[in-house]
C-alpha cells in the first residue's frame, strides 16, 4: 500500500500492511494480529514531520483516535484530554473559541494531536510539554494501556523519549492538557507582538500566529514539507561568543545554558533560501524548511541535506541535526551492538 498521502513530503513509499484506526478496540485488535504474525509495528499520525526513505515492512498503523473530555475543572484551570488521531490546529481552534489559554501560540502547527508529544511541538516561545499533565499509551509489546506523567516523559526542546529511548515502544490514545480559563499570554518572541491587531486577547494572539505561520511556511497542501527540516542548534556560552565575534550579525537567542542559534540564518547565509536540487529546494521565504517539488523517493532531499549540512559546518563549525522523525527507524547503537 502506497504511503504518499500518508507523509507531507509525498513520498511513495510502499507499507506491507496499513491500518486505518479510529477506535480504541480496533488498535488493541491489529497490535495483536501484528504480533500473532510476528510483524513490526510502526505508527503515523498526521505525517507531517516524517522522512520516509524506503519501503516499510510490517504494519503501519494510521492512529485516527477521535475524541475530547474534559477530565477536571477549578476555578481558574481545566484539564482536556484528546484522542491521539486528533487534528492539531481544530485543538487549537476549538480551545481558543471556548476562551481556554496554554495553546494559541501553536495554532497552524500541522499533524495530529498523539503527535504533539513525540517532537514536544512548538512555536512562539510555547511547547506543547508546557500544558501537558500526562499522555496515555498503549504499549505495543504487552498491549496494556497507561499514563505516563509528563516529568516521565523526558521532554526537551523538539525531543521526548517518545522518539529516543522509547522510539517503537508505544502509541499515543489520549494526552491530558492543562488549560487556563483566563488568558495567560506569551508574546516575548520576536516579531509575534507586532502582528497583533489591536488588544492583546486569546483571538488576536492565534489570528497573529496564523498570519506569521502562513506568511513564511508553506501549507503542506499546496507545496510537500515537513516544516522545520533542521533543529535550531544548542551551543555553549563560550562558542556563541567565538561565533559571535566571527559573525557579528548572527542570530541567537539565549537558551538553557547556552544559546539557540538560528539555523534558517545560517543556512540563508551560506546562500542555500530559495535554491533549487533535482526536484527538492530550500523554501525561498524560510531556510529552515525543505519543499518536495516533483521527487517521489528520498534520494535528492538526502542530498541536499548532505550539502546543507557541509557548507553550514564549513562556515560555522556547526553540525546541523535533523528534525523530521525517520523511518524505517534507522538501528540504534545500542540493538547493533547486542548482534555484534
Ligand atoms: N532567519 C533568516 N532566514 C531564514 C529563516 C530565518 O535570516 O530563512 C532568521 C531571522 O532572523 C529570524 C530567525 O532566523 O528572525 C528565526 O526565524 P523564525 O522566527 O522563522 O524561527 P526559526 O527559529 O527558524 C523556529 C521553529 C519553528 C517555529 C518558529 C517560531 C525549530 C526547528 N523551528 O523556527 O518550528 O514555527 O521557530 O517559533 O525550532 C517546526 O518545528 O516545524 C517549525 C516550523
Amino acid at each position: 500500500v502506497s504511503l504518499a498521502s500518508f507523509n507531507t513530503f509525498s513520498f511513495d513509499y510502499q507499507a506491507q500492511f496499513l491500518a486505518l484506526v479510529d477506535d480504541l478496540e480496533t488498535l488493541k485488535r491489529v497490535v495483536h494480529w501484528a504480533h500473532s504474525h510476528q510483524l513490526p509495528i510502526t505508527v503515523l499520525g498526521g505525517g507531517s514531520n516524517l522522512l520516509i526513505r524506503d519501503h516499510v515492512s510490517g504494519l503501519v498503523i494510521v492512529n485516527q483516535l477521535r475524541g475530547k473530555r474534559l477530565v477536571s475543572e477549578d476555578a481558574e484551570t481545566l484539564r482536556l484530554s484528546v484522542a491521539g488521531g486528533e487534528n492539531w490546529h481544530d485543538l487549537v481552534s476549538y480551545c481558543v473559541q471556548q476562551g481556554w489559554s496554554g495553546i494559541e501560540n501553536l495554532a497552524l502547527i500541522p499533524g495530529t494531536v498523539g503527535a504533539a508529544p513525540v517532537q514536544n511541538i512548538g512555536a512562539y516561545g510555547v511547547e506543547v510539554k508546557d500544558v501537558i499533565a500526562r499522555v496515555q499509551v498503549l504499549e505495543i509489546d504487552s498491549g496494556q494501556i497507561y499514563w505516563l506523567r509528563a516529568e516521565e516523559c523526558g521532554f526537551s526542546y523538539r525531543d521526548s523519549h517518545f522518539k529516543g529511548k522509547w522510539k517503537g515502544r508505544y502509541i499515543i490514545t489520549e494526552t491530558e492538557l492543562c488549560l487556563f480559563k483566563q488568558p495567560r499570554l506569551v508574546l516575548n518572541y520576536g516579531g509575534l507582538k507586532s502582528q497583533i491587531h489591536g488588544e492583546s486577547s486569546l483571538r488576536t494572539v492565534f489570528d497573529a500566529v496564523c498570519a506569521v505561520r502562513r506568511s513564511k511556511l508553506p501549507d503542506p497542501n499546496d507545496i510537500a514539507n515537513a516544516g522545520s527540516f533542521f533543529k535550531n542548534p544548542v551551543v555553549s556560552v563560550e562558542e556563541h561568543a567565538v561565533l559571535k565575534q566571527r559573525f557579528p550579525d548572527l542570530v541567537s537567542f539565549s537558551f538553557a545554558d547556552g544559546y539557540k542559534l538560528a539555523a534558517g540564518w545560517m543556512i540563508d547565509q551560506a546562500g542555500w533560501k530559495g535554491r533549487q536540487h533535482k526536484g527538492v529546494g530550500v523554501y525561498e521565504k524560510q531556510a529552515l524548511v525543505l519543499v518536495n517539488h516533483s521527487e517521489h523517493q528520498a534520494a535528492s532531499l538526502l542530498e541536499l541535506e548532505s550539502l546543507i549540512k557541509e557548507s553550514v559546518f564549513e562556515r560555522y563549525c556547526v553540525q546541523l541535526e535533523r528534525e523530521p522523525v525517520e523511518l524505517p527507524s534507522v538501528v540504534t547503537a545500542k540493538s547493533h551492538s547486542k548482534e555484534s
